[in-house]
């Protein structure tokens, strides 16, 4: 029997930026791994104001530019979220407190974890949100995903 696939889901705000680009990053890094069947991927955001919409065009394009298609419809996290995937990356710790505050026995406070704790090749501690600044915003998203993403996979590598 193939064991369940691993669940990971990638959490900020709006769901339109950072999150989706996470979601698209780690696609592609799984598939180069051979790893679809065994991990399943997601992404949601702490708030709802822009459910059911396409990823923002500044974070689409430059997804684009580099070979990843964004195409994840915005999605507020739901409570059920926290017992369903078995690892959720907050991409800053104000999302990481929203997050939390859904798991009000603390029964799933382990699984969630920042984002930036799997980079190795950059100092930040938080993903910083792109939306009100300038395009190099949407780059250095791209720059700490492809970082953070390989160190998700080693990670999950070693549980699978
Ligand atoms: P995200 O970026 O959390 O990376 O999707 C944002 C998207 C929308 C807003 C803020 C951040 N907003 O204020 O609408």
């Amino acid at each position: 029997m193939p064991r369940a696939p691993f669940r990971l889901l990638f959490v900020c705000l709006g769901n339109i930026c950072r999150s989706p680009a996470a979601h698209a990053v780690m696609r592609s890094v799984v598939e180069k791994a051979g790893l679809t069947a065994q991990i399943e991927i997601d992404s949601a955001g702490t708030a709802s104001w822009h459910t059911g919409k396409l990823p923002d065009d500044r974070m689409r394009l430059a997804g684009q530019a580099r070979g990843y298609t964004l195409d994840h419809p915005a999605r507020q996290i739901q409570a059920a979220d926290l017992a369903k995937h078995d690892l959720v990356l907050a991409m800053d710790r104000e999302n990481l407190r929203n997050i939390l505050a859904l798991d009000r026995d603390r029964r799933f406070a382990d699984k969630v974890r920042l984002f930036c704790e799997f980079c190795t090749g950059h100092e930040e501690q938080e993903v910083p949100d792109p939306y009100y600044g300038g395009p190099e915003g949407f780059e250095h998203v791209l720059d700490l995903m492809e970082d953070g993403c390989q160190g998700i996979l080693r990670e999950i590598q070693a549980k699978l």
